[in-house]
């Protein structure tokens, strides 16, 4: 990358537009200026606000950028290594959702991992896709899914040649990150793209101990989430394409269909100068977040908590088919009193926020602003929940993973995705629901994989499953009766 890496068109572009003091008759209607005075709430206000600018001659336009905009997309687009990149105001979900409408017509089929976020799923709905779910690989060791194998994809791929590509989400929540290269080869091999929804690796790719990104496995797009570990603002996301497979058109029109035609300016220049960051301080911009890791690694063993993932203290480590992110810090209770909740809870009550937690795990995320003392902080608080706790009443379990391999399982019937607008479904008690489709969500939380889709046919071995979450007490969402007596199901199949 040249010098020009160095600079942050949009931040450049918003400093002049500040100081250039025009009087504004053009939204926003703050007009640069705090508007009420509640303590001292204006002031902190005020200096957002001066950057809160919409489209004019001068700032670009985000759905047809000629000026800053487009020239912070082309410096991102070098610095992920993409041919083209889309700055995203509307998070990882917006990008997901064009990535469905580019490449999906109505009736069109997908190839798509079964336990994706929802944003994947709401784009088959808003594409009217069909798609081929495909179950992740399950950990041995800590009984979470990943991708899935290859074979699978391979499998389907052959099954139905008609697909118009294949979905993954990689890195999961965990940071385990499935090994992509060899799926990007069949896919292309195919003839059709790989489309990975990458909203947890941001970070990928930028130092050594990090997994490689899905750009650099050879995806021909991928979504990521700059907010969630890099130093943008919260939605701050990007979309980046490669090569020639995909109809890039097609993509940028879906964009401009589900993101603002107001989008925000700051938001904007928070991914310029995320991205800016990695190109002048590359690897050295995670030594921090990565230090600190590894003080906690250290301390670990001073407590009953273990991590998941590779033992050495530093590196992405090599699962089984799968890299784990150094940054995401997964830790259970290796004498069970606590589970994944209390952990959570317990932390949180020593002044340690966690990002997430189930019935056996806690996930700490670190990110670009991590310090090394952070891991200070954290490791006391390990060490005095460590000592401090009693035994609990309840027994955590490893998540249950579904019945699935990833692999030598048959591949699916597709499901045609559509939405209930309501009028053409009934509730049905579920002993009777096997042969309907279903026209809502199922999703157990932990792990948030969901067990049923609005379009799915019910059939022996979910309802099995769904008997076996009610069993364990889990926590049905989506689900209009989270008891799961009754289901909501289409009328006319
Ligand atoms: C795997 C995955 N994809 C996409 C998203 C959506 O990202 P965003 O919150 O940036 O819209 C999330 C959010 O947590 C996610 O976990």
């Amino acid at each position: 990358m040249g010098m020009t890496g160095e600079r942050a068109p949009i931040c450049e572009m918003l400093t002049a537009y500040a100081g250039s003091r025009r009087t504004a008759f053009h939204v926003p209607g703050h007009k640069q200026r705090a508007a009420w005075h509640v303590g001292n709430a204006d002031e902190r206000y005020q200096p957002l606000l001066e950057w809160d600018v919409t489209e004019l001659d001068d700032t670009d336009d985000l759905h047809h950028p000629t000026g800053p905009i487009a020239e912070a997309q082309r410096l991102a687009a070098e610095c992920f290594g993409a041919d083209e990149t889309r700055l995203l105001v509307g998070g990882s979900t917006a990008g997901n959702l064009a990535m469905i409408l580019g490449t999906a017509e109505p009736g069109d089929l997908l190839i798509v991992q079964r336990n994706a976020h929802r944003s994947i799923f709401h784009g088959l709905m808003l594409a009217s896709a069909r798609a081929v779910l495909l179950p992740p690989e399950i950990d041995r060791e800590s009984g979470l899914g990943v991708i899935p194998n290859v074979q699978a994809v391979a499998k389907a791929l052959a099954r139905y040649p008609e697909a118009r590509g294949v979905v993954l989400s990689s890195p999961n929540y965990y940071g385990m990150a499935g090994r992509l290269r060899p799926i990007s080869e069949v896919c292309h091999a195919a003839g059709v793209p790989l489309l990975v929804d990458e909203a947890h690796g941001p970070h990928f790719g930028f130092h050594p101990d990090l997994p490689p990104s899905a750009m650099q496995e050879g995806a021909d797009l991928s979504v990521q989430s700059a907010h969630k570990m890099l130093s943008a603002l919260t939605m701050g996301a990007m979309l980046h394409m490669r090569g020639t497979i995909v109809n890039r058109e097609a993509v940028r029109q879906a964009l401009r269909m589900v993101q603002s035609s107001s989008p925000s300016f700051p938001l904007l220049a928070s991914l310029d100068l995320a991205r800016r960051q990695l190109h002048v301080e590359g690897s050295k911009a995670f030594e921090p977040a990565l230090e600190a890791v590894r003080r906690v690694k250290e301390g670990l063993p001073d407590t009953r908590f273990r991590s998941v993932g590779p033992r050495n203290d530093s590196g992405s480590g090599v699962g089984d088919g799968f890299r784990y992110d150094p940054l995401k810090l997964v830790l259970h209770d290796a004498e069970g009193r606590l589970d994944g909740f209390r952990i959570r809870d317990g932390l949180s009550a020593r002044g340690c926020e966690a990002e997430m937690a189930d019935a056996r795990y806690v996930v700490l995320a670190f990110g670009i602003g991590s310090r090394p003392e952070d891991g200070d902080a954290l490791i006391e608080a390990l060490r005095d929940l460590s000592a401090d706790s009693g035994r609990s009443d309840r027994t955590p379990e490893r998540p249950r993973p579904m019945a699935m391999d990833g692999g030598t399982a048959d591949i699916p019937e597709p499901v045609q995705f559509r939405r209930d607008r309501g009028g053409r479904s009934e509730s049905v008690p579920l002993e009777r629901s096997v042969g309907r489709t279903a026209a809502e969500w199922i999703i157990p939380y932990p792990p948030g994989i969901p067990e049923l889709y609005p379009g799915e046919k019910i059939n022996e071995a979910i309802l099995y499953r769904l008997a076996e979450w009610k069993k364990q007490g889990a926590n049905i969402q989506g689900a209009e009766d989270p008891s799961l007596r009754s289901v909501r199901v289409f009328l006319a199949d």
